[in-house]
């Protein structure tokens, strides 16, 4: 018996140096002390051994596995700093190498000038909405006070998508929509793509962007609109900035105005920027028409309100004097990272 567990011990122990992997260590391991393995074999045998000489046997049995455990051990602990020594120099990392710049992008031109006036007019406690872009002909042109062959219906000519709906022309239809499902009184700015069939140039594209406003109240009246937009202009263009009203006719306005600000390039002196004049035109507006009060539902003896519609790209090329409508769309990284 003895001579047996000797030569499983020696037979064990030079499996194991021969082992140069962790899966083979594994594989000696259960050869000799799993369920089937040799050492395992020799402890069922126990029983064919006579019991005085039973203790003796054991304890020969437990020194074998100890050596034997003990082995597998110590290997499986140096193939494991091998194995990750290995890795280590196969995953050099060069700390040295300059690093991945990841390139943050920032905000386009149109949304910062319509962020500047959403502040602007938020704080003098407007909200903002919204309307759908694909919009009824009702809300675009009729409630406004266009009917079907009106001649502003020529100019803002634009894409049906079938008789009765649209891609809009303008910011305007919020008006209607707000006006039929908000309580009064109303203050309000809307923001949004507009469509029309323009040929692209340096001032027009097919599609733009506009801000509507609407205030309806009791006792609204054409001072409140002059008071608002020359504060208006002021917090877009600077503090000397003036406003001049022009004469003008919206069929949805009555009486309805055009607005020029001073060169803020040349104080109102006249430059090339203002081609000479001095003033520089930025917005349409006027007191909403009593009948398209009444066709949403508001009593004009009542309540009355102004409306003005500001192009959105107009704002931002004259504010980072760019003269070229299409250099917003473009997206041209060298362009945009200007701002
Ligand atoms: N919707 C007009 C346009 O696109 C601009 C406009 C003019 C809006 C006067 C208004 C307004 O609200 O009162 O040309």
């Amino acid at each position: 018996m003895k001579e047996k567990l000797q030569k499983i011990r020696e037979e064990a122990m030079s499996q194991i140096k021969s082992s140069d992997e962790l899966s083979k260590l594994n594989d000696v391991r259960v050869a000799f002390l799993g369920k089937k393995g040799k050492l395992t074999a020799v402890l069922k045998s126990m029983k064919d051994v006579l019991p005085e000489d039973r203790p003796a046997v054991g304890q020969l049995v437990n020194e074998t596995r100890s050596a034997i455990e003990e082995m597998l051990e110590e290997t499986k602990k140096q193939l494991e700093e091998a194995e990750l020594e290995f890795k280590l120099k196969q995953e050099v990392i060069d700390v040295t190498l300059p690093a991945k710049r990841n390139r943050i992008g920032h905000r386009h031109p149109n949304t910062i000038a319509l962020e500047e006036v959403e502040r602007i007019f938020v704080g003098m406690g407007y909200e903002v909405v919204e309307g759908p872009e694909v919009e009824y002909d009702y809300y675009n042109f009729e409630a406004l006070n266009i009917p079907a062959n009106h001649p502003a219906k020529d100019e803002q000519d634009t894409f049906y998508i079938n008789d009765k709906i649209l891609l809009r022309t303008q910011t305007s239809p919020v008006q209607v929509r707000t006006m039929e499902t908000r309580p009064l009184p109303i203050r309000m700015i809307a923001p949004g793509r507009v469509f029309r069939s323009d040929e692209v140039d340096a001032t027009h594209s097919p599609s733009f962007h506009q801000i509507e406003g609407m205030v309806i109240d009791k006792n609204i009246t054409f001072s409140d609109l002059k008071g608002t937009l020359a504060e208006f202009a002021r917090e877009l263009f600077g503090k000397d900035t003036k406003v001049k009203f022009r004469p003008h006719h919206f069929p949805f306005t009555e009486p309805s105005a055009e607005v020029d600000v001073t060169c803020f390039k040349c104080g109102g002196k006249g430059c090339r920027f203002c081609k000479g004049s001095g003033w520089i035109e930025i917005l349409g507006c006027g007191m909403i028409h009593p009948k398209v009060l009444k066709m949403s539902g508001i009593d004009p003896e009542i309540y009355s309100g102004f409306a003005f519609g500001v192009g959105l790209e107009r704002i931002a090329l004259l504010k980072y004097e760019i003269d070229d409508m299409r250099l917003l769309y473009e997206n041209d990284d060298r362009f945009l990272a200007q701002f």
